[in-house]
């Protein structure tokens, strides 16, 4: 088999690359080890940065999303007895919209079908070669147990957090940065009207909480909970008791709405930035290179935006200009540093332990994020998103 881009991983990441380079004319293959169907339902993102909305609209994948994604002009940051607005279009002229991952991924599935896109579900034994010469290659063995070589021009790797293509770049060459944290989310979705019209990210002795949703009859709740919980260790009354705590359940009147819950997972949080995002013919993009935790709703973001300027790199490159691929990995970087810092910021925040200085020295932050101008401007620039190219 032989290709212009041979692109490893059909996340989001990986199908809006071959999105973005067919309509460049440029052939791509997607290679993914799980089912289409598996990777479509898999519950993860909510929140949608203005450009990456503004980036799935210009190339023709903004119809659904722009029925059914729900524009948001800011968050709640609230804390006990306290419940602050920060509107992100009044301060800094942009808005973020709640589309769930999921959505997303159905619509890049549709388009790769409508193209007639080349992806291979549920490939297994995929292996990276010839990565420092210019016929670089991708095996793997198909779901009918058949090897197979795709030879391309270019690799990509968007394989996410435990893919190959990371540790293809050698060692010797590649640089890591990784922070671990003492807490992870506790994620449920629930068949329940959200009981807010923004999202709210709650401060509280008890541990963090977030209410967020995916539409007006499907709620998303997130709780801090300690690494390693069970989730067979919260009953349906514990999660609601908790979250209704958390988010001041009888401040000002305002109350939590309950109902059936659809799914329930803990996930574990990091911080990893793997440097360069390019070796040789390999480029990496997503999580692949780079893992946020999600408090500041950027994971997805952050693999938008790295395709977004990679795509026309790689065009480029395959035409003989090579100076925007040169130039991908330096400027991704700066853009996944941002990210991580600010991600890094909102969970340190917003998370808490048992140190009791830390403690208000986070609630003295709050404060002033959410009661001055400016500090309440800086969250609102990075949470809504900074432009493409940063
Ligand atoms: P992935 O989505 O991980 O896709 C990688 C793909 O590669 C997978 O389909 C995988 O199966 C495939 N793959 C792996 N190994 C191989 C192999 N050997 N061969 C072939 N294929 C392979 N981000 C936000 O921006 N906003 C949010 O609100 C947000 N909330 C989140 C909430 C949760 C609970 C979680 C878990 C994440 C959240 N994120 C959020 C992060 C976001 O989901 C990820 O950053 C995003 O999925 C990254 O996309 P990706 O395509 O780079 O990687
Ligand atoms: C969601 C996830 C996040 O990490 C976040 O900061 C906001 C919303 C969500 O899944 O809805």
């Amino acid at each position: 088999m032989r290709t212009q881009v041979a692109i490893i991983g059909a996340g989001p990441a990986g199908l809006l690359l071959s999105h973005l380079l067919a309509a460049d004319g440029v052939e791509s293959v997607v290679l993914e080890t799980r089912s289409e169907e598996y990777v479509a339902s898999r519950i993860r993102a909510g929140i949608l940065e203005q450009s990456s909305v503004d980036l799935l609209r210009e190339v023709g994948l903004g119809e659904r999303l722009d029925r059914e994604a729900d524009p948001h002009r800011g968050i709640y940051l609230q804390w006990p007895h306290e419940r602050h607005h920060l509107d992100f279009v009044d301060l800094v002229g942009r808005q973020v919209f709640v589309y769930g991952q999921t959505e997303v991924q159905k619509d890049l599935v549709t388009a790769a079908h409508a193209r007639g896109q080349q992806v291979v579900y549920e490939v297994s034994d995929t292996a990276l070669h010839d990565l420092e010469t210019d016929r670089p290659s991708v095996t793997f063995t198909d779901q009918d147990g058949q090897e197979h070589r795709l030879e391309a021009d270019v690799v990509v790797g968007c394989d996410g957090s435990f893919g190959p293509s990371r540790s293809a770049i050698p060692d010797g060459v590649r640089q890591s940065w990784e922070r671990t944290y003492d807490y992870s989310w506790f994620g449920i979705l629930a068949d329940v009207p959200p009981s807010t019209d923004e999202l709210i990210y709650a401060w509280h002795d008890d541990g963090f909480a977030l209410h967020s949703m995916r539409s007006s009859t499907v709620s998303r709740f997130y709780l801090q909970v300690p690494n390693g919980t069970d989730v067979a260790d919260w009953s349906d009354d514990r999660i609601w008791d908790a979250l209704a705590v958390r988010l001041g359940h009888g401040l000002d009147g305002w109350s939590l709405a309950t109902g059936p819950i659809t799914d329930r997972s803990v996930l574990p949080m990091r911080s990893f930035v793997q440097q360069p995002m390019r070796h040789g013919r390999l480029f990496l993009a997503g999580d692949a290179a780079h893992i946020v935790p999600p408090t500041g709703a950027k994971g997805l973001n952050l693999a938008v935006a790295d395709v977004a300027l990679l795509a026309p790199a790689l065009t480029a490159l395959l035409k003989g200009d090579h100076a925007p691929a040169d130039a991908y990995s330096d400027t991704a970087l700066r853009r996944v540093w941002r990210c991580t810092h600010f991600s890094w910021w909102m969970t340190t925040m917003l998370h808490t332990g048992t140190d009791p200085f830390d403690r208000q020295l986070q609630l003295s932050q709050l404060r002033w994020v959410a009661t001055s101008e400016a500090g309440a401007a800086g969250l609102a620039e990075n949470y809504a998103g900074l432009r493409i190219g940063f």
